[in-house]
């Protein structure tokens, strides 16, 4: 019996692999370090549970729209305009099981079999493996440390073509940390200004974790608000990872395609999560500028800790909760037993000899890097960052 080809298209994600490996050392007993994983290690905030108490009180149990909730719709046009000062109404707004539905809702609406889609490196694992799953062609853009990991206008221009249907970006950028300012945006804008017909996703998840600005939305140029996917949900912000609320605000037509690829595949999200999201997108924000705050420490002692590690070429991440160094340096060396070639052995080197999970840059689109989670506690960050560099010292 024979699976589908589709299976052969596309990868499961790194991430997951390696936290998944990182808790089979756990369960033998060894005191593994994990800073592989993407997610605040935070508690969601009260008034967010309260909620969510209340609606599994009120008997909040029955299939919801596919779109969500109208009040839930609401909400969330209520934060874009709060936050963002964008106008959408909530027949613009789909939420989700998450902002990885939405993005598979997204690409699997507007891309066709052998359309390109444009994506800066480094990217969330995720982007690439959805575009396969649509029969799309992914058209990677190197982006440097140097440029501080963003694609210029040049760039853009140039990875352009009458097949491009599609440009896929996120500020903060998970893995680099990367930030794009309004003027840069806008300098963007100007080329899309050019290829009318050209959607834009702009993966916004990471927007409260922002080190050095205020979040600035592509979404914001009244000329191509038209043709953006924002993509935003509750899992980093508010630190509601399990919850699974995603959503988008585009405009209707897509909306409405969206939401007819999602009626035939979850149908909508849980009842009760999206009564806990109203909470979460019109309450106060105090609890989530507290976390990042929290971050804004972890970075600032971690940016220390790596100083001391030779060979690290690091861009210092402005938004979202990773490190993301080039560590070619360690290519060709070797402990006498393992020998390093690239970003996975240098992640499994690591994992292995120092219990510290981390994740390889090719995942990423980025082979020279391998990105490092601060999304844990100040005492393990210390604890992994010794054992790191007592580990590295080992490599000649
Ligand atoms: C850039 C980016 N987009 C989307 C997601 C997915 O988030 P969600 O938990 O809402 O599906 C993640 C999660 O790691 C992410 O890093």
């Amino acid at each position: 019996m024979q699976l589908s080809s589709l299976l052969q298209r596309f990868n499961e994600p790194e991430t997951l692999k390696m936290a998944k490996l990182g808790r089979e050392l756990r369960a033998k007993g060894v005191d593994v370090i994990d800073l592989s994983l993407g997610e605040p290690d935070f508690d969601t905030p009260a008034h967010v549970k309260e909620a969510a108490v209340k609606a599994i009180a009120d008997n909040w149990s029955h299939y919801t729209p596919v779109a969500g909730f109208l009040d839930l719709r609401e909400a969330a046009c209520a934060k874009l305009k709060r936050d963002n000062n964008l106008d959408y109404k909530p027949e613009q707004i789909i939420t989700s099981t998450g902002a990885k539905q939405s993005l598979a809702n997204a690409i699997l609406a507007v891309v066709d079999d052998g359309e390109e889609v444009v994506i800066p490196t480094p990217y969330w694992v995720t982007y690439s493996e959805l575009v396969k799953i649509a029969r799309g062609k992914v058209v990677e853009v190197k982006t440097s440390l140097e440029s501080g990991f963003k694609i210029t206008p040049a760039q853009l221009e140039a990875a352009i073509t009458p097949k491009t249907k599609l440009f896929l970006f996120s500020s903060p950028c998970n893995p680099s940390g990367a930030v794009y300012s309004k003027a840069e945006l806008e300098a963007l804008a100007a080329v899309f200004a050019k290829h009318p017909n050209i959607y834009i996703i702009s993966d916004e998840i990471y927007e409260y974790i922002n080190f050095v600005s205020e979040h600035e939305s592509i979404a914001q140029f009244p000329e191509l608000k038209d043709r953006i996917i924002l993509i935003n949900g509750l899992s980093k912000g508010f630190a509601m990872t399990g919850w699974r609320l995603g959503y988008t605000a585009s405009n209707v037509e897509v909306a409405k395609a969206m939401e007819k690829i999602q009626g035939q595949m979850t149908s909508a999200t849980c009842s009760i999560t999206q009564k806990a999201a109203v909470a979460a997108l019109t309450g106060d924000l105090k609890p989530s500028k507290e976390m990042t705050e929290e971050f804004t420490r972890r970075r600032a002692r971690v940016l220390e800790l790596v100083k001391d590690i030779p060979g690290f070429k690091l861009f210092q991440p402005e938004g979202a909760f990773y490190i993301f160094p080039d560590i070619s340096y360690y290519f060709g060396k070797s402990d006498g037993t393992t020998t390093i070639t690239n970003s996975a052995d240098f992640s499994m080197y690591l994992l292995n000899t120092a219990h510290v999970s981390s994740v390889m840059g090719d995942a990423f689109g980025e082979p020279k890097c391998v990105r490092f989670s601060f999304a844990n506690s100040l005492p393990n960050i210390e604890k992994a960052w010794a054992r790191i560099k007592e580990a590295l010292a080992k490599l000649k």
